[in-house]
């Protein structure tokens, strides 16, 4: 059975420059090459979800620009139901300028442009496509009430909540109790105030643990960090939504997200 994922959430275009090595605050180094490649987390874990196998419903917004036309496009292509994604007038659409170096290490500057509009009252509008989803999967690169919003359509009809709680900030304790799991990496493990109930904890090159499980990755020759952490959340909320069990789509996950180094970007494909 093919799952429904509902993601909340940012689209960036990202701007990557490949570095041999990351500048210290104050110097100017020369760049290797430049790419600009589809991301933002949202989008970026709409599109595991998807390569995993769930049908995708995307829930945010995009500039009144040509880069945010091409994006959704694109995104539509790949099956992604965008029909919930709006354009917010006078905005551009959210941009993230991407520094890698030659070990795949990743620095991320997000302008988040038009993913700032995103509104409760705007979520409350695509509310159908919420509720009638098997997992509604959540970050942190929309406002804050926006996610509150979401995951409180999530509870009202059962759907399974998956949080991503990066960028890290301060979260209500509601949110974190209602996610199943929260999605952290070690470092937004040590700053979550609260203990949610379900927590998965991403732990770099060495793979991630959830309760009692613990997977490690195959080995891969990495290119390019950026959006690993998403290719996980993706692919753990679209096998959830399929009705894997936790420990199937926890291994599944790990191998996605080791996946998704090896390719220049965080989506593996480049916008036409
Ligand atoms: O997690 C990686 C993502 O963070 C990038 O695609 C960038 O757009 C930022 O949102």
């Amino acid at each position: 059975m093919n799952g429904v994922v509902s993601v909340v959430g940012s689209l960036n275009i990202d701007h990557v420059v490949s570095v041999s090595e990351h500048p210290s605050p104050g110097e100017t180094v020369l760049g290797l090459r430049l790419r600009t490649l589809p991301g933002g987390k949202g989008a970026n874990q709409a599109v595991a979800a998807a390569r995993a196998g769930a049908a995708v419903r995307m829930i945010g917004r995009i500039g009144d620009d040509p880069d945010g036309t091409r994006y959704l496009h694109a995104l539509s292509r790949r099956g992604i139901d965008t029909s919930a994604v709006r354009r917010a007038p006078d905005q551009h659409t959210g941009r993230a300028h991407v520094t890698v170096d030659r070990t795949g290490e990743n620095s991320v500057i997000v302008i988040p442009g038009a993913n700032s509009t995103l509104t409760a009252a705007e979520v409350t509008t695509a509310a159908e496509s919420i509720r009638t989803a098997s997992v509604v999967l959540l970050q942190l690169e929309t406002p804050l009430p926006a996610v509150e919003e979401a995951a409180e359509l999530a509870a009202e009809t059962g759907a399974r909540l998956v949080l991503n709680a990066s960028p890290v900030a301060p979260l209500p304790d509601r949110l974190l109790r209602l996610a199943d799991p929260v999605i952290v990496n070690e470092h937004e493990h040590q700053r979550l105030a609260v203990r949610p109930r379900s927590v998965c904890v991403t732990l770099g090159a060495d793979g991630a643990r959830w309760g009692k499980y613990r997977e490690r990755p195959p080995h891969t020759s990495v290119v390019d960090t950026t959006g690993a952490g998403d290719a996980f959340a993706g692919t753990l909320a679209g096998l959830l939504a399929s009705g894997s069990t936790e420990q199937d789509a926890l291994a599944a996950a790990v191998r996605a997200g080791a996946q998704a180094t090896t390719w220049h970007g965080a989506q593996g494909w480049e916008l036409p």
